[in-house]
């Protein structure tokens, strides 16, 4: 059976006091809730990852970073190493979200490297990608994935799949307060598994968890999770307030 996820994307968001009293909250939230085959995963700035751990200690939740760099060391001001954020103990870490692409310049090519930094270090990815309005206007939106996808995961081995998560992230529904509807994301996802199965075989396109992210909120959540290739979703703004994210997750 498919992992189901919820992950909060918190973004440039919550100094330290404030990251380790969200996850408090959601943990008082979801506590009387049933979490079967389901991941709870937030993912606070740098700096305030070790802390966040330690207030995750004795819950579900689980703690991920939102982005490292593919080097393992070196002259790279600002930085952070998959290794940096295993010695804090973080196993999990976004990779590729529309925001470090488009602000950030990260291309296929370096999202590439990032996974195999990734993969060497032992840890686990969550993968993002999308196509832009323009894209989606044009009805390129299948094309634009599909590229995205060759480029930064057809130089894997199928194995590699088991610490890999996707994430389709339209950019005109990140931030924006538009979703994709539930068909529009099911018609991607179903995309997706398709691309993965011609490519690396039916097992890993059977098992891959493939998230939705894009203005996910308490009112929609249940809608978009109830379609059959969707296992979960990465939210951004609705994962800041407990009451929100918990509802998310209890629509799962
Ligand atoms: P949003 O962000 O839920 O605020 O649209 C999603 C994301 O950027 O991961």
């Amino acid at each position: 059976m498919r992992q189901k996820i919820v992950a909060g994307n918190w973004k440039m968001n919550n100094n330290e006091a404030e990251s380790t009293k969200l996850i408090k909250e959601i943990n008082d939230a979801i506590s009387n809730t049933t979490l079967d085959n389901t991941r709870v995963i937030v993912s606070p700035p740098f700096v305030n990852l070790s802390a966040s751990i330690n207030a995750a200690k004795d819950t579900s939740i689980e703690v991920v970073a939102q982005n490292m760099h593919q080097a393992k060391s070196g002259a790279y001001t600002g930085e952070i190493s998959a290794e940096m954020l295993k010695s804090v103990g973080v196993k999990t870490v976004i990779i590729g979200h529309s925001e470090r692409r488009s602000y950030f310049n990260e291309t296929d090519e370096i999202l590439a490297e990032k996974l195999n930094a990734v993969l060497a270090n032992d840890m686990e990815a969550i993968f993002c990608f999308g196509e832009q309005l323009e894209e989606r206007k044009l009805d390129n939106h299948l094309l634009e994935v599909g590229s995205q996808l060759r480029n930064a995961l057809f130089h894997l081995k199928a194995e590699d799949f088991k610490n890999i998560i996707l994430a389709y992230e339209p950019v005109w529904a990140i931030g924006t307060g538009e979703t994709a509807t539930p068909e529009q994301a099911q018609e991607m996802h179903a995309f997706v598994r398709n691309v993965l199965e011609k490519k690396f075989g039916k097992e890993v396109s059977d098992a891959v968890s493939i998230l939705y992210g894009g203005s996910v909120k308490p009112a929609n959540a249940e809608e978009i999770f109830s379609k059959e290739d969707v296992d979960g979703g990465l939210i951004g703004g609705a994962s800041l307030k407990a009451e929100d994210f918990s509802a998310i997750i209890k629509a799962i």
